[in-house]
């Protein structure tokens, strides 16, 4: 790992001091921390949509106009996983998550909005989670909101689509990540905002911050004066609003948050 240059380190010590103060920090994550466990980002180079072109943005009116043909489908390419899937399965949580989760034991960290559907923020020990656009190991009923582990669901592929089997519910039940024009589960949404109206300090970290809601959470935030800290190495539409910029890789630029943070904790450093 290359040194992180001084007015990285700057950025990270001053980012430091605004988490120090504060009581309530609510982070906002995207693709861009599981770049570094291999998972391709959408956007910027070499992103997926970069690459392919953006998706559909009718992929839940198909699903909901067919459901058996969409499932069909699925179970088809279940057989030849896509590149993307395949990296999603081999990913690891990098040092970039296992920072993430010790700053949430730490204290530092009191809810993370994730838009990422890779479950390594789980799996790196992230508790105090919302996974705003779902998580590609759950299936959840469109219905109820039902929601179970993939491993835990099997489907029945003489009986599509899926049905929930929740108090005689009935509704179809699909996989839990959230598709291009599907409503979000109106608890997560809840979640997000009743995190975002406490939180006394936000955090960005790896999102193009374009896609909304999640992109209004930490908009919102700054509206009320609460500091921005943006953990990006390129510029978003919220850079002009953070209120400290550290142009680094999360991987890089979390733990240096940890050691800084310890240092506040332990007294060792003046706030700048
Ligand atoms: N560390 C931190 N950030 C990084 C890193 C890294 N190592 N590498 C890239 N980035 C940044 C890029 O500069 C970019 O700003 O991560 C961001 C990734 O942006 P997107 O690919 O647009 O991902 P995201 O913001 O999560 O997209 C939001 O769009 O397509 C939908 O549902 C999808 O959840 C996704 C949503």
């Amino acid at each position: 790992m290359t040194p992180l240059d001084t007015a990285t380190q700057d950025a990270i010590t001053r980012a430091a001091a605004l988490m120090a103060r504060a009581r309530h920090t609510v982070v906002l994550a995207g693709a861009g921390m599981s770049k570094e466990s291999g998972i391709p980002t959408f956007r910027g180079d070499g992103g997926l949509w970069t690459i392919n072109g953006e998706p559909p943005l009718n992929q839940y009116e198909t699903f909901a106009a067919d459901p058996r043909r969409w499932w069909e489908r699925r179970i088809e390419e279940a057989a030849q996983p896509s590149d993307f899937a395949a990296a999603i399965d081999d990913a690891q949580p990098n040092p970039g998550h296992r920072a993430l989760a010790e700053l949430e034991r730490m204290g530092a960290v009191a809810h993370l909005i994730t838009q990422n559907i890779d479950d390594l923020h789980r799996r790196a020990g992230q508790e105090s989670i919302t996974e705003i656009h779902g998580n590609r190991h759950w299936m959840r009923c469109v219905a109820c909101g039902m929601r179970w582990p993939k491993a835990e669901y099997i489907v029945d592929a003489t009986e599509l689509p899926p049905r929930c089997t929740q108090d005689g519910c009935g509704g179809i039940v699909k996989s839990d990540t959230v598709m291009f024009g599907e409503p979000i589960p109106a608890l997560a949404l809840e979640r997000c905002a009743r995190e975002t109206r406490r939180a006394d300090c936000f955090m960005t970290i790896g999102t193009s911050a374009v896609v909304y809601p999640a992109a209004g959470y930490p908009i919102d935030a700054t509206r009320r004066g609460v500091p921005l800290i943006e953990i990006n190495p390129e510029e978003t539409p919220l850079t002009p609003l953070a209120t400290v910029v550290v142009r680094a890789p999360s991987g890089e630029a979390l733990p240096a948050l940890i050691e800084l943070l310890r240092t506040h904790r332990n007294g060792s450093t003046t706030t700048p």
